[in-house]
């Protein structure tokens, strides 16, 4: 990969305001406008089709995308192109774009496929930016509640301009976890069951939303206090993990490790809980080690 231009590199402090008055350099403003604006367009496309009749195809068993999907992403990869032509994309319906530019945009274009093509209101566009391999910028939009989660690398989260924080939580017996399951779990239904189940039991309540990008954000503004989740995508975690850390949480693998968008497992706390939730998933490190998740 060839070294990146200074005009790409983040600064953690910059030299301009925003509208959340962080300071925050020009360049990185930019990205964030950009993503953000793609992420309001591709959000009112989602609002205007939500209860019409659009098409739904299968991508394998019981993964879904619909017309929305596709148009969805067009729609954000001609943003995102116009404005920077030599960035790299890597989007869950158009897969990746060619090139070695450092800059590398990550987008889940419906994050909550199912979700939406059933009517349930619980789906966003996810649109992260990721430079020399860190996430530099994250943008989460929910066009149904019309909240829109961002954070740039050093500059804290946001909620509609509003800062958000992690809960500061303890106890896995007080902790309201949310988790979720990729569409290949019947690959390996004992492991994704068996954890479900114990953490069902040790903790206070555990939901399954059926959108990874916004359940981090969820976790970041303190409406859960963990997750975890294995099978997931790169465009699955990208944005959400900055707004996470940004927001005070921790993220890792299952075994503790630094979180790779590449690695198929993630765990997702407030941190306090970080340990309790890395214990509660050891028992099942063998079965998770053999697994199809950890074989390619
Ligand atoms: C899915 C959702 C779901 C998660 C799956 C993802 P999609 O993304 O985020 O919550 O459990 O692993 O694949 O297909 O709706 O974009
Ligand atoms: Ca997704
Ligand atoms: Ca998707």
């Amino acid at each position: 990969m060839p070294p990146l231009p200074a005009r790409d590199l983040p600064r953690r402090r910059g030299d301009s305001s925003t509208r959340t008055g962080r300071l925050m350099d020009e360049q990185t403003e930019r990205y964030l406008s950009v993503a953000r604006q793609a992420a309001l367009q591709a959000g009112e496309l989602i609002r205007r089709k939500a209860g019409t009749s659009f098409q739904v195809d299968h991508k394998g068993r019981i993964n879904l995308v619909t017309e929305v999907d596709t148009a969805c992403e067009a729609l954000i990869r001609h943003a995102l192109l116009e404005a920077f032509p030599e960035h790299r994309i890597l989007g869950e319906e158009g897969g990746p774009t060619g090139g070695s530019h450092a800059c590398r945009w990550l987008v889940d274009p419906l994050d909550g496929t199912t979700n939406f093509a059933q009517g349930y209101p619980f789906y966003a566009v996810s649109i992260g930016l990721e430079i020399a391999g860190e996430m530099a910028v994250g943008v989460v939009h929910d066009p149904t509640r019309q909240e829109t989660f961002h954070a740039v690398r050093g500059g804290g989260a946001w909620m509609n301009g509003q800062p958000i924080r992690v809960t500061d939580c303890e106890k896995l017996q007080q902790a309201l976890l949310v988790t979720g399951f990729p569409y290949d779990l019947s690959l390996a239904p004992d492991l994704h069951l068996d954890l479900f189940r114990d953490f069902v039991l040790a903790a206070r309540g555990v939901r399954r939303d059926g959108a990874a990008a916004l359940d981090l954000c969820y976790v970041a503004c303190g409406r859960f206090d963990a997750y975890w989740e294995l099978g997931l995508s790169p465009w699955d975690m990208a944005a959400g993990s900055l707004i996470l850390r940004e927001a005070g949480g921790m993220l890792s693998d299952f075994e503790g490790r630094v979180l790779s968008l590449e690695g198929r497992d993630m765990l997702a706390s407030n941190g306090r809980l970080h340990p309790a939730m890395l214990e509660g998933i050891r028992p099942h490190l063998p079965a998770l080690r053999t697994s199809c998740y950890r074989k390619s």
